[in-house]
């Protein structure tokens, strides 16, 4: 069969390739995947598993409003106001099948073919995918050396974008945005004209930062989309459940897009969200305690190195390690690493270009993993990374 234009044209992430090619290596430490191990999975599948059950025997088996459960909308909106003191009508909340049908239904309710979107590089590389997939045109913003983004350059090419992607915290570097970097790309966004997507996807996994919504800035709120997700706060990946903020006025919209893509999100599941977000505290905190321990354990085992940098890890469970004094391919290293430590991690390349010189290692995998992963890691560099300089 001929395939279609866009269908051809879409890129796949470097990240699969990577797993693709742990598969033909045994006992591999997986620290490439933004997914949870056991560990994490142990903390509440029993909750989960009582919630699903409850859900089924009240009855929660039909198709539900295509913008979501109203019950689970009205939840999500007292949860702004309890987590952010932000006012939240449930009308202006809508269900989606995890962040990222929350992302290409933003896509698709403010981009027209040819559109310029502004995305983030380094960045989550489906926001490109995503992009094209609609007929849209990615343009990229650098990060500043903070790893902020870099708001000169956003500024320079907001006149000509429809919109812009931000993500606090990050991924792929694990650092969360100030306010002042977020009252600066408001201020852009308003004078411009530009939609703002702002994927707060990991809100909830932050350190010592607080974590601040886009929503705080009222200027924009007529032209911001915040997406939010169960997958990661609630180490519940599986779930596929998310939701986004629109303007007021936009849920009829986006209701019939949905009506055309899934019809609606499985009612059983939003059914445990209600539980889930109304329990967000406790249930949040036990995750980043945990993400918090490896996170130190990783970083203590890294500085046995004289001479290391990476992005300040402040969220999410990511940290965005420099290996460019080692290797100018982040792709040999990570390949190289893996095939001599059986450690796996994702080239910065995968992020895009500027990534380059990068590598992410992700740390939701159980405690001794993170730290047995960590040691292999600085065994690699004490022994080899000059090595593989020279081969490339
Ligand atoms: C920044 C970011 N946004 C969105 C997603 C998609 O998450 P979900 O599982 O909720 O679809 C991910 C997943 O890795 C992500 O890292």
């Amino acid at each position: 069969m001929n395939i279609s234009y866009r269908a051809d044209i879409t890129p796949y992430p470097l990240i699969r390739e990577i797993s693709k090619l742990t598969r033909t290596i045994p006992d591999v430490i997986h620290m490439e995947i933004g997914d949870f191990g056991k560990e994490f999975k142990e903390l509440h599948k029993e909750f989960i598993a009582s919630l699903l059950a409850n859900a089924a025997k009240e009855g929660y088996l039909n198709y539900t409003e295509n913008s979501g459960l109203y019950e689970l909308r009205s939840a999500i909106a007292e949860y702004y106001k309890k987590r952010h003191g932000i006012a939240v009508e449930p009308e202006n909340v809508v269900i989606t099948i995890g962040a990222m049908e929350g992302l290409f239904l933003s896509l698709l309710l403010t981009l027209d073919v040819g559109d310029k979107i502004l995305l983030p590089n380094p960045g989550y590389p489906n926001y490109t995918s995503q992009s094209i997939l609609v007929g849209a045109n990615p343009q990229y913003y650098s990060l500043d050396n903070n790893f902020l983004p870099n708001t000169s350059d956003i500024a320079s090419k907001a006149k000509e974008s429809k919109a812009l992607i931000i993500n606090t915290p990050n991924n792929p570097t694990g650092v969360v945005y100030s306010t002042n970097v977020l009252r600066e790309i408001a201020e852009i966004a308003r004078e411009n004209n530009l939609v703002v997507i702002s994927d707060e996807t990991y809100e909830n996994i932050v350190f010592e930062k607080k974590h601040h919504t886009m929503l705080k800035f009222e200027e924009i709120r007529d032209n911001l989309i915040v997406i939010n997700s169960f997958s990661k706060s609630f180490a519940l990946t599986g779930l596929r459940l998310g939701f986004v903020i629109l303007p007021d006025g936009l849920s009829g919209v986006a209701g019939k897009l949905q009506e055309n893509i899934i019809a609606s999100p499985p009612a059983m599941l939003q059914k445990v969200a209600v539980e889930l977000i109304e329990n967000y505290r406790e249930i949040t905190k036990k995750i980043t305690q945990k993400l918090r321990k490896n996170r130190d354990a990783i970083i203590k085992e890294l500085h046995r190195l004289p001479e290391i940098s990476y992005a300040p890890p402040e969220g999410a469970f990511y940290i965005f390690l420099n290996i460019s004094r080692y290797c100018p391919s982040s792709y040999a290293f990570a390949e190289t690493l893996l095939k001599t430590k059986r450690v796996a991690v994702t080239p910065g390349i995968g992020f895009g270009e500027n990534g380059e010189g990068y590598v992410r290692i992700s740390y939701s995998c159980s405690y001794n993993e993170a730290l047995e992963g960590a040691k292999r890691i600085v065994e690699f560099l004490n022994e080899g990374g000059r090595e593989i300089d020279r081969k490339n």
